[in-house]
């Protein structure tokens, strides 16, 4: 198993440390206090996002680091924070996969007014959901949270299930040149058109990670959030055995990866939540792996069993979480709409494939009519260009909806919706197993999705691609619900 990741930034280019991966600084208290707001201050920043002998990296990030502070609150408090832009351009906050009201969104032009440079906007939300969540802007964000600005939201179940250990690995994907500086290609036709723009240096909480210490027969709940602009990851946990027990930050039966050889795939923008038992022995090391382009697997991270074990045999406690209080969707009565993804390089050989018109996509058929438009990317034929958009849904307030999604591209995309989550019921015409909650859904090439939800908070919601190059390319509309 060897690391064919380029170029020498690679983890396999370093020594061997001891230190653990940059722990998320965490400030509790802090962030449910809704007389004083807590300062969440965006702004340019140095990060040792690789050992030496490189140098530390310029970034942007919030708080003076990557990831931003950790926001950790419980279930049914009330966040209060205020966003200190202290960028050169206009910023926002999103606070993803959290079902706010829609003036706290966080998406400029949209649901509030750019913050300008040198201005500051309260957001003041209730954490509805318990979960893993994260944040980031949605101002220019294939730059804005490429360059580092985003961090994690903890909310904290009343009763969680019983683990010896959490642990948060914020997942980031940089495209770094040989200087540990940001490559400052953004936005390139190439990364927009295919892809999206991977990088070259993966991150965990914003460090090339040093071996992690591990104890044989620890329980430890991992909270994976995906904040890579375009890196799907396929991680490969050996002879681990990790149970998905929350999917988006919503609660989820607990069963093995569905993937055919249990690799945990994450999209951007996704979270998953594991219960990994350290099944190995002392003094053993276990290398994860990403395993997503079978041509380039590379090693993530190595955990190491330290030479005292925990205990001899795996726990027994019960997985499951508790339920959120989300509305269940009524399918006999759903309301049902088609929503088609077109566009890409080969796209209009994948549409003429799967029998649809030809009309977008780079090289295709229709390329000509499309490229004076602008976009790349086109939802139900439309290609996005910036936030202030008519809605291409309107969907009834409080009424069950059913989205039928066909992705018609060469691409994988993971689709979010803002402002709720929604049951993913059907993937190419077969019922998944468990019906799971998601506010980010990963689609293959050529695969068609059902999702379902109730339409329960009003609004102009952003629904696009996360692969932020693909939403910078058109691949993103709005729904109402009225
Ligand atoms: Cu995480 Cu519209 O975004
Ligand atoms: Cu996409």
């Amino acid at each position: 198993m060897k690391s064919t990741f380029t170029p020498a930034l690679s983890r396999r280019g370093f020594l061997a440390g001891s230190a653990a991966a940059g722990a998320a600084v965490s400030v509790r208290p802090a962030w449910a206090d809704t007389t004083t707001p807590f300062t969440l201050r965006a702004a340019p920043g140095r990060a040792r996002l690789v050992p030496e002998p490189w140098g530390e990296t310029d970034i942007w990030c919030y708080g003076g680091a990557v990831p931003g502070p950790e926001i950790r609150v419980r279930q049914g408090d009330r966040l209060r924070i205020a966003v200190a832009n202290a960028l050169d351009e206009d910023t926002t906050v999103h606070w993803h996969g959290l079902r706010v009201p829609n003036a706290m969104d966080g998406v400029p032009h949209l649901t509030q007014a750019p913050i300008a440079p040198g201005e500051t906007f309260t957001y003041e939300f209730e954490a509805v959901d318990a979960g893993t969540f994260w944040y980031h802007p949605h101002q220019r964000s294939f730059e804005q949270v490429g360059r580092g600005l985003y961090g994690a939201l903890i909310i904290e179940e009343a009763n969680p299930p019983r683990a010896d250990r959490e642990m948060v690995w914020v997942l980031d994907d940089w495209r770094l040149t040989q200087e540990a500086g940001i490559a400052e290609d953004f936005g390139g036709f190439h990364d927009m058109s295919h892809d999206g723009r991977l990088g070259n240096t993966v991150t965990i909480n914003g460090r090339v990670p040093d071996a992690l210490p591990v104890q044989a027969g620890e329980r430890v709940r991992l909270r994976l959030i995906n904040a890579a602009n375009a890196r799907i990851f396929a991680l490969d946990f050996g002879e681990l055995a990790p149970q998905v027990i929350a999917l988006d930050g919503q609660p989820v039966t607990p069963h093995a990866p569905q993937h055919a050889r249990g690799w945990v795939v994450i999209g951007p923008a996704m979270r998953v939540d594991l219960m990994i038992d350290m099944t190995g022995a002392p003094g053993e090391t276990l290398t994860i792996t990403d395993r997503f382009f079978s041509d380039r697997n590379f090693e993530v991270v190595d955990l190491a069993y330290s030479e005292t074990p925990l205990r001899d045999a795996p726990p027994d406690w019960d997985m499951a979480l508790a339920p959120n209080p989300l509305p269940e969707p009524d399918l006999a009565r759903a309301r049902r709409h088609d929503v088609t993804f077109t566009g890409g390089m080969m796209g209009g050989m994948v549409e003429r494939q799967m029998g649809l018109s030809g009309s977008g996509g780079m090289m295709g058929g229709g390329m000509m009519n499309r490229m004076h438009d602008g976009g790349i990317w086109f939802v139900n034929g439309m290609a996005a260009e910036g936030h202030i958009l008519d809605p291409m849904l309107v969907l009834e307030r409080d009424a069950s909806h059913v989205i039928a999604m066909t992705n018609a591209t060469a691409f994988h995309h993971p689709i979010h919706l803002h402002g709720h989550s929604f049951r993913v019921i059907g993937r190419n015409g077969t019922p998944t197993a468990h019906r799971e909650w998601q506010d980010t859904v990963l689609m293959a090439p050529r695969e068609r999705v059902e999702i379902a939800f109730v339409a329960d908070n009003p609004g102009d919601w952003m629904f696009h691609c996360h692969i932020l190059e693909h939403q910078a390319g058109g691949m993103m509309g709005v729904i109402r619900v009225a």
